[in-house]
């Protein structure tokens, strides 16, 4: 009987794809583990650094540097290849750099044969997701970008913090682009089932000054270190493992609309249902008015940008 090996392929391994290859082991989530990059001296040395923390992994798993023809079995294909954010430079910048750089990996990966699921982290996520559906011709529910997930945990540590809760028992999410247009929702954000907005007496400035720090925690973190990579990370092996384990988890990720939220054809960060075959589900949330017209506007953004490019 043929046994099923779980495989992830890792496509960049820059500081994004490698803290996510490192988070991995360290939380034994996949058996196989496939390091594919351009510099491959560094996937080369990434790997055999990965492989000495064996001896001191939860479980076993096999990583090795390899090529597209890895990508052929694999469950899941991660795609932190690209240009990332210089100081100034906003996520759309990124647009026309890393869309020349996906439409060739992607090319590469089906030319393999594989059939799974990709994950999008690179920025502009949202736009690239969209181009990683329209490259790959894979159904749209086997893309995922990592959206708003980062965002979302950002906000519920910093409410949190605020409220003195550990941030697992905040429910709160960050809808919309993975940029400056995304929207808190206010109206569904809950700390052990009480709602902040009804229940907290929580000053509207404080929410403004919360939710500007989550918007803005990428620049501040360039600013100090060149670079973020822990945070999504740690949001990537969460989406992994949900995928992995069929988990049908809520994660606020980048997916494809087809009527909801009023919108179609983009992809853009909202709660989904995440489990084997991917997106299973869009949540569709009772938005105010106010978050309706932000999450509207921020859908435009998006497609005002995409429209030269597809
Ligand atoms: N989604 C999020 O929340 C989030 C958070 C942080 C960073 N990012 C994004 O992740 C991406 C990676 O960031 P980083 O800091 O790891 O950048 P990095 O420069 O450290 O790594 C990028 C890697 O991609 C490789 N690469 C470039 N072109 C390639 C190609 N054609 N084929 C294979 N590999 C190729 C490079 O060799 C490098 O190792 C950026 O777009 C960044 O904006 C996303």
């Amino acid at each position: 009987m043929a046994v099923h090996v779980n495989r992830v392929a890792l496509i960049g391994t820059g500081f994004v794809g490698s803290s996510y290859a490192f988070a991995l082991l360290n939380q034994g989530v996949t058996e196989e583990l496939v390091l594919i990059d351009l510099n491959k001296e560094k996937s080369e040395g990434d790997a055999m650094d990965l492989n000495h923390g064996l001896a001191f992994a939860p479980t076993r798993t096999k990583i090795w540097y390899g090529d597209y023809t890895d990508c052929k079995k694999a469950d899941i294909v991660v795609l932190c290849a690209g240009a990332n954010q210089k100081p100034g430079e906003t996520r759309l910048d990124l647009v026309a750099k890393n869309l020349r750089i996906f439409k060739s990996i992607v090319e590469s990966v089906m030319e393999s044969g594989f059939d799974g699921i990709f994950i999008v982290a690179t920025n502009p996520v949202d736009i690239l997701s969209y181009a990683v559906w329209k490259y790959s011709n894979l159904p749209q529910s086997r893309i995922i970008g990592s959206g708003t997930i980062l965002d979302t945990a950002r906000f519920r540590y910093l409410l949190g913090e605020h409220f003195e809760v550990d941030t697992r028992n905040v429910h709160a999410y960050i809808i919309g682009e993975h940029g400056d247009t995304e929207l808190p929702v206010w109206s569904h954000a809950d700390i052990g089932g009480n709602p902040i907005m009804e229940t907290s007496g929580i000053e509207k400035a404080k929410l403004d000054e919360i939710f500007v720090n989550v918007r803005d925690a990428a620049y501040h973190i360039i600013e100090r270190k060149g670079a973020t990579y822990y945070g999504i990370a740690m949001g990537l092996v969460r989406l992994t493992k949900a995928i992995l384990h069929n988990e049908s988890s809520i994660l606020t990720v980048s997916c494809y609309l087809d009527g909801e939220y009023g919108e179609t054809d983009l992809y853009i960060g909202v709660p989904a249902v995440v489990g084997s075959e991917g997106i299973k589900k869009v949540v569709e949330l009772n938005l105010n008015e106010t978050e309706k017209q932000q999450f509207a506007s921020s859908a435009s953004v998006l497609k005002q940008t995409m429209q030269p490019f597809f």
